[in-house]
């Protein structure tokens, strides 16, 4: 396995939509991953967010429509992780299935995957329906979970370039107080 830094993971990581179709993942691989998403901390430590691993060709090819757009690529992945958020045991549902996807997301490459969110909770199908409706059905996932979105993963096809530092908004970070950012005009004042 690679070893990467955590920030050299957080640094490299781009959603990658493309990957290459003869390299599956081992199972060690998949546990770490697992591991990962459910080590992220949680609400009250309540830990409520499940996951569904999704390898099958068939499954992967019905994932594929849950959007109108954006998640088309889902027909082509090694593996589709949907996370799952339980809006009854934990009102911070959302919260919680969004560090374990992100954790998931750095673990991934951290070991010299890839991958991408797609989201599922607030979107829809080409025919209007809920696209969290139609993974449910899809899935057999129970009325009391709530589909938050799937993180595909796999072995990248081509590169991503890092973002450079002067690409991030370093405007938006304030220290003490909000200040509104200074317009170049206004600092050449
Ligand atoms: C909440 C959220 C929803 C996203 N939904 C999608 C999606 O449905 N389909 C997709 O291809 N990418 C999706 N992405 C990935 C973003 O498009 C991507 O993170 C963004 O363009 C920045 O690129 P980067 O991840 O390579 O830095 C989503 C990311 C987040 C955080």
């Amino acid at each position: 396995m690679k070893e990467i830094k955590l920030l050299d993971a957080i640094r490299t990581r781009r959603s990658v939509r493309r990957f290459q179709q003869d390299k599956a993942l081992s199972s060690e691989q998949v546990g770490v991953l697992m591991e990962a998403a459910l080590r992220a901390p949680s609400s009250r430590d309540g830990h409520t967010t499940q996951f569904v691993l999704v390898e099958d060709k068939e499954q992967l090819q019905a994932l594929s429509h849950l959007r109108e757009s954006g998640g088309t690529f889902l027909r082509d992945v090694p593996l589709a992780v949907v996370v799952l958020g339980s809006p009854m045991e934990c009102k911070f549902w959302q919260t919680d299935a969004s560090l374990s996807a992100g954790y998931l997301q750095l673990q991934a490459t951290e070991m010299g995957l890839a991958s991408c969110w797609v989201q599922v909770a607030d979107c829809f199908t080409a025919n209007g329906q809920d696209s969290a409706e139609y993974v449910r059905n899809l899935l057999d996932i129970p009325y009391q979970l709530e589909v938050l979105c799937i993180i595909a993963l796999g072995y990248p096809e081509g590169e991503s370039p890092e973002r450079s530092l002067e690409e991030l908004r370093w405007e938006q970070i304030h220290i003490g107080k909000y200040q509104v950012a200074e317009t170049q005009e206004e600092s050449n004042e």
